[in-house]
């Protein structure tokens, strides 16, 4: 495995799972934010039924479900074995869900056919560098297909490559990912360039109560 992989099967370790149900009883939800019930939903995809759908760095599947549940043929793709199997112990049982370990620029260069979304939460898209990922995204949407994703907003002065630490064990050293933060009107640059249209960058609040960090998303078009 490689040392990426290693970190993420450290983090998939370390994270609770997904609720059985969501504040209003749903069994299956779409979620943008690290904060529960809160913000938008799978309608920023701009899907329907039908639609052929990828998430990139899927984790335990649990939005991949809920678009299935919504009937599109949805796709997940996470190079973490363990977030995979925590999916598949899930969700194995949600038709219309496929689920494929490999990294995300790969999994695209190798990909055939075109999908109406692309998607990320979090994921493959905030740790992968855009000049790589955002061309094979582009190479794989259909024309006015939507790419979206949400990540942490930047650290004020810290841009560009950064270093994200998964914790272990007191004695030992954090294991180390690459992510890659910027300003949202840099998002908007850099998308328009890689061929993007409509590019629409915003930083939602967090929701009332301590925590302050809110949640930026970024919506464009093929
Ligand atoms: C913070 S987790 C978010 C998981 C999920 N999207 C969610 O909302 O719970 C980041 C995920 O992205 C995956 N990931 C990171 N870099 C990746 C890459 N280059 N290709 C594929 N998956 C990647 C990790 O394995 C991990 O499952």
């Amino acid at each position: 495995m490689t040392d990426t992989a290693i970190a993420w099967d450290t983090y998939a370790q370390q994270r609770p799972e997904r609720r059985p149900t969501n504040a209003r009883g749903e069994t299956t939800w779409f979620n943008w934010t690290q904060y529960p019930d809160h913000g938008p939903g799978a309608e920023l995809l701009g899907v329907a039924a039908g639609s052929r759908v990828l998430d990139l760095g899927c984790g335990k599947g649990g939005n991949l479900a809920h678009l299935a549940s919504l009937d599109c043929s949805a796709v997940g793709v996470d190079v973490s074995p363990a977030q995979l199997q925590g999916a598949r112990e899930r969700w194995g049982q949600m038709p219309g869900m496929e689920l494929h370990r490999a990294e995300a620029v790969e999994f695209l260069r190798g990909a055939t056919g075109m999908f109406d979304a692309v998607y990320s939460v979090y994921g493959a898209v905030w740790f992968t560098d855009p000049a790589r990922l955002l061309p094979a995204v582009r190479e794989r949407l259909r024309p006015g297909g939507r790419l979206v994703f949400s990540q942490q907003p930047p650290v004020e002065g810290c841009y560009g490559c950064q270093a994200s630490y998964i914790p272990r064990g007191a004695d030992e050293d954090p294991l180390v990912v690459k992510r890659w933060d910027y300003e949202p009107q840099v998002w908007e640059r850099l998308l328009s360039e890689y061929g993007f249209t409509g590019t629409r960058a915003t930083v939602l609040a967090a929701p009332p109560g301590n925590r302050t960090v809110g949640t930026l998303i970024i919506q464009a078009r093929a």
